[in-house]
Parts: C-alpha cells; structure tokens; sequence
C-alpha cells in the first residue's frame, strides 16, 4: 500500500496570519500540521510516499527531505496548477501503479492517526473507504448523504444547501478502481476534477463505498479559536523535556513542559503543558498551560497563556496575553502612556498604591 499526499495548491494569504505561504506547514504545538499526517502514514506501516506539490514546492521540499527522518521514502510529484484533488490522482498515476493507496490532504489534521482504519481497509478491500465528520459548516466541505443503514448514497462538494453535517475529511482510502472514476468525471463549476465526483462516480457503479465517522478532526480554516484549541489537545500529549535547554534557579517548570535545545529560561514560572521552541529566551515571565512559544522568540517581563507565539516574536513588557495568536517577527510591547501627573496632599503614615 501506498499513500499520496496534497501538498500542492497556490500559496495562501487568506489567513489571519501569514507566516507561511504553504498552508499545510501550518504549526500546530511547534510542528507543521504536513508532519503529523506524514507520522501517521509511517504510524500505519506506509513507506512509500507520493507528495503532491505546486507553488510551494521549495518550503515543502526543504521541511520533508527526502522524508528520512519519518521513515518513510519520498517521491515528489509536481501538479503545474492546482486543478484538482482527482486531478492529483490522475498525475500520480505513474507512482500508484497498480496498489491500493491512502490519499491523504497535507493540511487535514487526524487526532489518533489512521493505522486503525488501514488495517480495516486492508482486511476488506471496499473500492473507496471515506472518512467523514460533524461540522458547523457543512457549505465549505464536500457533504455526504447516507441512506437509514448508514450507506453512502450521494457525496456533494460544497453545497449550498447541505443534505447533512456530515463532511469528508479529507483521508480517502482507495484500491485501483479510482483510477478510471478519476478518467471519467469532467471538471467542475470551480474548474476542478473534484474526487467528490470521482468516488460518486463509484457509488453510481454500484461499486463498494464506504464510509466511517470519526471525531478528532481539524483543518485550518483561519479560525484563531480552532487553531488554539488543537494546539491544546496536541501540548497535551508532548513529552516532557528540557535537556539542551537553559534553565534558572530562579524559575519554576510545572507539569509537562518541552523546552528545546538552545532556549534560556530565567526568573519565571512555566506551568505546562507548554512547549518552548529552540534558542527562544523567556525571562521574569510567566507561561501558562497551553501555550506553543516558536523557535528565537523573546518573552520578558510577561505573562502569556493558552496562546500560539510563531517564529522571532518577542513579547515585551506586556500583563497579560492571553488566547492569542503572534504571528512570525511580531512585537508586542506596551502603549505609551500619555503623561499623566498626580496631585496628592497626603496626611501624615498615609499609605496609598498608584498604578503606574
Ligand atoms: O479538507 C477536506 C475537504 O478537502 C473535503 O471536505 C472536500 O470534499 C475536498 O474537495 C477538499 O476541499 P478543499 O476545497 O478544502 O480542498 P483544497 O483546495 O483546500 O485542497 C486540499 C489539499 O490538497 C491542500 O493541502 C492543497 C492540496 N491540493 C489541492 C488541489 C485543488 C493539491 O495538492 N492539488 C490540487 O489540485
């Protein structure tokens, strides 16, 4: 079995932050989302993968290599233009051969990987095995309809009028037969070779479709509350370490705290889980639980929880962040206060506080 991973598509500015153009290196606690799906794939006992790639074929190449460090053995696949997941498919044919594969979008997000469901497709060999799930915002996904057994009866790509909740993650397993469902479907109104039609040309068949619900899923849609929130369930599953780091006396680390080589911790308190990137400085601070701070960040003088800090930020001076999201190179430091006097007759062992 193979697997074939989307890293392709036009670079992204849509996002709140644009730290990265390739959106499947997005950082969820430290590690780009791509990096999590790679480990499944190895996780499932997958070697051979084929990545998609399109514009951003320089940041994808230079984050995976020659995809050693996974385990796994890397063939890059370039798509000229984004026209389409099944389109991805048709390109890869050479790769594929004749094996069943996994297809695996680089910027989808599984809680507890997919060995689980590799086995199950390996045991049966459906034609198709999808993987679906509740969302609030069935319009922005493809859609599945099922019939009262559960079966799927009809796959739609982002309707306006959804028939269900329940979206296609986008983990699809298939055997050879996708192939000439891929050759067969004509492009969409959006001018995509959509996979949604191709698998609905397999229903259509009468071929074997089938589909399996899961929780734990996430994708990146720009929105800072999901991204927070999965950067959370995953800081709660980061192994405890400080090695090759740098910490004080005066600072206190509660619970389960990575901090990674290079990184100074003085004067301050960190209360896990957080995750503190390489060569980062955090001093006379304190970091809450589920905080991811990137690599070369400077945190002084500060107080920060449950908030995702990316790459050269510094924070500065500042009580107190707070579920936020600090893009790359990011200065965060007080406002000037506007001069301000106070005028004060003070009786005598008078004893006043003053915020200043
Ligand atoms: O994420 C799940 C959804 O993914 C499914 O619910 C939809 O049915 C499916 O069509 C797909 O929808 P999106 O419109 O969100 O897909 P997107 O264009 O964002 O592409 C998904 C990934 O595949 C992304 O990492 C980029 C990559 N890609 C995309 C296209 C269109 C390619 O590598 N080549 C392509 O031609």
């Amino acid at each position: 079995m193979k697997a074939l991973v989307l890293s392709g598509g036009a670079g992204t500015r849509l996002r709140p932050i644009t730290h990265t153009s390739a959106k499947q290196l997005v950082p969820v606690a430290n590690k780009p989302v791509l990096f999590y799906g790679l480990e499944a794939i190895a996780e499932a006992g997958i070697t051979e993968v084929g990545i998609v790639v399109g514009d951003t074929v320089d940041e994808i190449r230079e984050a995976v290599g020659d995809g050693s460090e996974f385990g796994i053995e890397v063939t890059y696949i370039p798509q000229d233009e984004p026209l389409g997941l099944a389109h991805a498919v048709l390109i890869a044919r050479e790769f594929l051969g004749d094996d069943d594969f996994v297809m695996y979008l680089g910027d989808n997000f599984i809680v507890g990987g997919i060995s689980g469901l590799v086995e199950e497709f390996r045991g049966d060999r459906p034609d198709a095995q999808i993987l679906l799930t509740h969302v609030p915002n069935p319009t922005s996904f493809g859609v599945a309809e099922l019939d009262s057994d559960g079966r799927v009866v009809a796959l739609e790509e982002k309707p306006k009028a959804p028939k269900s909740d329940l979206a296609l993650v986008g983990v699809y397993l298939f055997t050879p037969s996708i192939h000439e469902a891929v050759r067969s479907i004509e492009p969409s109104w959006r001018g995509e070779l959509e996979i949604t039609h191709a698998i609905q040309w397999l229903i259509d068949q009468q071929r074997n479709v089938r589909s399996t619900t899961i929780s734990g899923y996430w994708k990146d849609t720009g929105n800072v509350t999901d991204m927070l929130e999965v950067n959370r369930s995953v800081l709660e599953t980061i192994e405890p370490y400080a090695e090759e780091a740098e910490v004080d006396d005066g600072s206190e680390i509660i619970g389960r705290v990575r901090i990674e080589k290079g990184a100074k911790v003085t004067g301050s308190r960190i209360v896990g889980p957080v995750i503190i990137g390489a060569d980062s400085v955090i001093s006379d601070s304190y970091v809450g639980p589920f905080t991811s701070v990137s690599e070369g960040c400077n945190i002084a003088d500060s107080e920060i929880e449950y908030s995702i800090v990316l790459k050269d930020a510094s924070i500065i001076g500042v009580r107190r962040v707070e579920a936020s999201l600090i893009g790359r190179n990011v200065e965060v430091t007080p406002a000037p206060r506007s001069p301000s006097a106070h005028r004060l007759v003070l009786g005598d062992h008078s004893k006043v506080q003053i915020s200043s």
